[in-house]
């Protein structure tokens, strides 16, 4: 589903690259995390996956397509929520269907019957100010949703959350993959987050980035957070931990 081949890249004005002879792919249908210190180019990663940065070589393939040849194809949801703060709920929401050419009382609809169906419905008016953090994170992921794509990525979308919020939150969005078979790239710092949500972990353990280090969490679906006491995923918890402890003190 996602390609990268021999990516390179560096940002203007800075010496080091940041990627070099990138190589991975992701299937259509898996949840992926990505996990690494601060720093290390993750979001970079998404940067280049959705065209706001371009690989100084190498090429990014979604479907075996070039992505240079590829318009709307990516559904990302940036580190900071970027909801407006003067459009209401279901007029943030309706964004994507505008920017596909909608027109705006289509559009609206369209969103509102999505926010419906995730519990949003009674809010739709409201503006972000109104609504608590998990909320303005659900219409983020709806509003992410409705550009249509299939492979959606989730630059550490519950790190600002409260423990509770997150975890109800992490259990939502197994639900809405598991509904909607997409293709999810989630990145994060909780280890926790990453084994109780994904099929395989992609670790950065180097700068700049050559390789990911790929992690296969032995559990399947639908999980409980049960999952996270049983030895093996403990053991495996254990080992990113000091990885990513390693990496912190380099
Ligand atoms: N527009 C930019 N121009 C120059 N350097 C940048 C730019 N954006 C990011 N960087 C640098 O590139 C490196 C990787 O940044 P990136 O945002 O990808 O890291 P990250 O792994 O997502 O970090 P975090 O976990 O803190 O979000 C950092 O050293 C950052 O300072
Ligand atoms: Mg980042």
């Amino acid at each position: 589903m996602l390609k990268f081949c021999d990516v390179n890249f560096k940002y203007k004005d800075e010496e080091k690259h940041i990627i070099e002879n990138l190589d991975f792919q992701v299937s259509k249908g898996e949840f992926v995390s990505i996990i690494g210190p601060s720093g290390c180019g993750k979001s970079t990663i998404f940067r280049l996956i959705t065209g706001l940065e371009k690989a100084e070589s190498g090429k990014i393939f979604i479907n075996d397509e070039n992505i240079h040849n590829l318009k709307g194809y990516i559904g990302y949801m940036p580190q900071r929520d970027l909801l407006i703060p003067w459009r209401t709920i279901s007029e943030n929401a309706c964004l994507p269907l505008e920017v596909q050419g909608k027109n705006s009382k289509e559009a609206k609809i369209e969103a509102e019957k999505f926010l419906t169906s995730f519990g949003l419905g009674q809010y739709k008016d409201k503006y972000p100010k109104d609504l608590s953090g998990g909320m303005r994170q659900r219409v983020s992921f709806i509003r992410t949703l409705l550009t249509g794509s299939d492979i959606m990525l989730l630059d550490e979308p519950f790190s600002a959350l409260d423990a509770i919020t997150k975890i109800s939150m992490q259990e939502w969005i197994l639900e809405q993959w598991s509904n909607l078979r997409k293709t999810i790239l989630f990145i994060t710092h909780d280890v926790e987050e990453a084994l109780f949500l994904s099929s395989k972990i992609f670790v950065i353990s180097e700068k700049p980035i050559t390789k990911l280090k790929e992690v296969i969490v032995p559990a399947s679906y639908p999980r409980n957070r049960h999952m996270l006491s049983r030895p093996e995923i403990l053991n495996i918890k254990e080992e990113l931990v000091n990885e990513l402890k390693q990496r912190i003190q380099l």
